[in-house]
């Protein structure tokens, strides 16, 4: 599959991610039952991936979002993060889940994490659909759910894009 100037082939087809979405918002419910949390997803990439595991998700939650970019249009992280939307919930005392649709340096999930920690929520969790442990530069202590492990492809599809298409994809595809 062609988008734009680059070729694509399937990596996750949609049956295997709605599976693994079904089996983290499981999770979150079990880990979270007794608290309120508070799910932040990271736009544009994770609104797929938080609208389908919101409603696997059992327990009284609130959701709200930031939007941060990193690349720019191209296939490589910049390592310099803009700050498009901020978050507009008092986050003091909350437990807090981030959720992202996809952790690569994860430049951005420490941005995120340390932009977050000054507001003194009671805990920080990060919850990725996919990571590419072979491109993180410093552990991400946070990180506890994780969709999928993949190496280092530059993907589309479910939310992920390239110079902005693919996002409507229901099926991962990685770069041939
Ligand atoms: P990081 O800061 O390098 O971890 O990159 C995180 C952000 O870069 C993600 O939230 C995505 O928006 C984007 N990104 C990283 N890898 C890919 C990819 O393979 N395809 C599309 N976007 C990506």
């Amino acid at each position: 599959m062609k988008i734009a100037d680059l070729d694509f082939e399937p990596l996750i087809n949609a049956d295997t991610i709605e599976k693994r979405v079904k089996v983290i918002g499981a999770q979150l419910s079990e880990d979270y039952k007794d608290t309120k949390p508070l799910f932040i997803g990271v736009l544009n990439g994770s609104f797929l991936f938080i609208a389908d595991l919101i409603k696997h998700i059992d327990i009284p939650c609130e959701i709200t979002f930031t939007k941060l970019a990193s690349y720019y249009g191209g296939t490589k992280s910049t390592l310099k993060i803009r700050d498009d939307i901020d978050i507009s919930v008092d986050i003091k005392g909350r437990d807090i889940v981030i959720i992202e649709d996809i952790v690569d340096t994860g430049n951005t999930a420490h941005y995120l994490i340390d932009k977050l920690k000054l507001k003194e929520p009671a805990s920080i969790k990060l919850c990725s659909l996919l990571l590419k442990p072979a491109s993180l530069l410093t552990k991400i202590d946070e990180l506890k759910y994780i969709g999928f492990e993949i190496e280092n492809h530059f993907v589309v599809g479910y939310g992920l894009d390239y110079k902005e298409m693919g996002r409507n994809l229901k099926d991962i595809y990685k770069k041939v």
